[in-house]
């Protein structure tokens, strides 16, 4: 009884805030109040995941699209790989899958091995099942520490922004095989 009056409270004040809103800008935007979706408390979260590129084996996660010519440079510019990476607690494959890292990389530097990574983390765990968050940025994938921004998410991560710190734990020369250890660090609701 109390709860139905107060959503029918609740309701009236949305509907003639949105009356409201509606005169003072027509009918395509309104102002909301950020409480109505939920979107008062922000918080920090770390996770700590590991990122598996496998191009070696009978189920490879990574495949290189796009090759580069030649001799473009001797850092493979221009080449480009699209991924559909696991994600998992721990540094090994067999340790509990927490999501997909998808995407695509591409080799955008002459003077270096410098990645441009487009990738949607998509967990599939827990709380988080089903949420997304967003990385693009530049790796310079030998530099000891690279970072990139988390530029947005869904779900559980709307609004999202952060950055990712990243450290090769793993990488195998003659397969191009990389286990690569990822911090995140995510500003959402
Ligand atoms: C690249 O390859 C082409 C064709 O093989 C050759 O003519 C050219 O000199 C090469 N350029 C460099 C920088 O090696
Ligand atoms: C995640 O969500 C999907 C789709 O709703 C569901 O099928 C799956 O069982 C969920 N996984 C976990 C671990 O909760
Ligand atoms: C790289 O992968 C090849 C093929 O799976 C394997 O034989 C080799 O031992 C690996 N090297 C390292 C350093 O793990």
């Amino acid at each position: 009884m109390e709860i139905s009056f107060l959503s029918i409270v609740l309701s009236l004040l949305y509907l003639s805030a949105t009356n409201v809103a509606t005169a003072k800008h027509g009918d395509f935007v309104r102002t909301m109040d950020r409480k109505l979706l939920g979107l008062d408390k922000e918080k920090l979260s770390h996770f700590r995941l590991y990122w598996h590129d496998i191009y070696s084996g009978p189920s490879p996660t990574a495949l290189r699209l796009v090759r580069p010519p030649s001799n473009s440079s001797g850092t493979s510019f221009g080449a480009i790989s699209i991924i559909d990476d696991p994600l998992t607690h721990g540094p090994e494959l067999s340790s509990k899958l927490l999501g997909r890292a998808q995407g695509f990389y591409a080799q955008a530097s002459q003077q270096q091995v410098g990645l441009l990574m487009v990738m949607n983390f998509a967990f599939t765990q827990g709380e988080y099942n089903g949420s997304t968050i967003t990385v693009l940025g530049r790796n310079p994938v030998f530099d000891k520490v690279r970072e990139m921004p988390v530029i947005g998410g869904s779900g559980r991560f709307r609004f999202a922004r952060g950055y990712v710190q990243v450290r090769t734990y793993k990488f195998n020369q003659s397969t191009g095989d990389a286990t690569v250890e990822y911090n995140v660090y995510v500003l959402h609701y």
